[in-house]
């Protein structure tokens, strides 16, 4: 297949986050050839640019040098041909206590302005194609009214397995499906530009992309599994199925940690108004006990890296604060693996503990 290059009549859009979830997306908007797509690659931009992606994809088959029209070594490149983006999609993971710099609101703020100075009548659609509850939030506390006047904040809420496997390597083992809508669910704006992506998204018999009416809703559906399960494989760095196998009576896992914390999502989200159904409790730790899976967040912690521990944990244990919900289960599981992501924190130098006083250095 070629390289591209050529423009395509349509959107402009730009993909921040060239992992295994980023380039199937990028893959999947130029399929489609309905849009321009470019990616912004930081770690393996020289050899794209050389030989393009190698992928194996489960939908659409094996690859070889794929390029999508653009591709740019950082933001600041991305913004130099003055193009606007009409899309904004952000597939990297979702760490607001990490730095600064790489949090999404700090990675957007240039393209925002880049996009007001060349059309501030024209909308600019961001789509966060990432996990948690409450991502929204640290866009809309960190921008002013006005500069958020003409942004429309999108969710994307994905079930693919998508990995990079090496330098311009991709691995896509599951299929991708793609849930979008708007984060506020009665955004007209929003519901048209969800429309519009989908539109330009969606690939016939390879790929499923769906409008999703009920953001919030399955948000916190997802949530079951991820603030249960994720977080405990994380703590103590096994797989899910042994997680399982390996506790007490092989049943204490389940009944003590995965069960409990699963309740406590299902009794934040109705303090919420959002009623997520039991079965979903029995649903998700069937799937744990039979398939061999190790989740990001434990691939992170192997791997030294942050996990998106406040998308997943802190935002919702806040919400069941303000809202009275005892939820001492994922209360233990969070103060753990804060204990854990400062450990990381302090491995990559994010933290300083000064063991004269036996304090935390602050740090910015
Ligand atoms: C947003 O767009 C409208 C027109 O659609 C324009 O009147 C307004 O000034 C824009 N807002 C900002 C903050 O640029
Ligand atoms: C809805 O989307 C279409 C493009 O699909 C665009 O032309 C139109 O202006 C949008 N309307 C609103 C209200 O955003
Ligand atoms: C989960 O598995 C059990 C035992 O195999 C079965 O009885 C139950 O119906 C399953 N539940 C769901 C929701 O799939
Ligand atoms: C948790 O696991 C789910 C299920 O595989 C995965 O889709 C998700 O990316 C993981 N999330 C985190 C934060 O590790």
């Amino acid at each position: 297949m070629s390289a591209g290059g050529s423009t395509v009549k349509g959107p402009n859009v730009l993909i921040i986050g060239a992992g295994g979830v980023g380039v199937i997306t990028a893959y999947s908007l130029w399929f489609k050839n309905k849009c321009n797509v470019s990616v912004v690659i930081r770690s393996d931009y020289e050899i794209v640019s050389q030989v393009g992606y190698s992928i194996d994809s489960c939908d659409y088959g094996k690859i070889e040098n794929w390029r999508p029209h653009s591709i740019h070594k950082t933001i600041e490149d991305s913004l130099s041909s003055k193009i606007f983006y009409d899309f904004i999609v952000v597939t990297t993971k979702n760490i607001p206590d990490g730095p600064v710099a790489s949090r999404v609101s700090t990675i957007l703020r240039p393209i925002l302005t880049s996009n007001t100075e060349i059309d501030p009548k024209k909308e600019s659609n961001i789509l966060l194609i990432q996990n948690g509850i409450d991502l929204e939030n640290e866009i809309i506390q960190t921008y002013s009214r006005d500069e958020l006047e003409n942004v429309t904040l999108l969710s994307g809420i994905q079930f693919i397995g998508s990995t990079k496997i090496g330098p311009g390597k991709i691995h896509q083992l599951g299929k991708d499906r793609l849930f979008v809508g708007g984060f506020d669910s009665c955004d007209i704006k929003a519901r048209n530009a969800s429309q519009e992506f989908i539109e330009i998204y969606s690939n016939e018999g390879y790929n499923i992309v769906e409008f999703e009416p009920r953001v919030r809703y399955a948000r916190w559906k997802k949530l079951l599994y991820n603030a249960a399960i994720n977080t405990t494989t994380a703590l103590v760095q096994l797989d899910v199925p042994r997680t399982l196998e390996f506790a007490k009576n092989k049943d204490h896992t389940e009944k003590f940690i995965y069960e409990p914390a699963m309740r406590e999502i299902i009794a934040i989200a109705a303090s919420e108004g959002i009623i997520i159904e039991e079965e979903f409790i029995d649903f998700f730790i069937n799937i744990s006990r039979n398939l061999l899976f190790k989740p990001s967040m434990c691939v992170d912690r192997e791997k030294n890296q942050l996990m998106e521990l406040e998308i997943i944990l802190g935002n919702p244990i806040k919400v069941a604060e303000k809202n009275n919900v005892p939820v001492p289960t994922l209360f233990l599981l969070y103060n753990l693996l804060t204990l854990v992501q400062s450990k990381l924190k302090e491995e990559l130098g994010l933290l300083k503990f000064d063991e004269k006083t036996l304090k935390l250095q602050s740090t910015t």
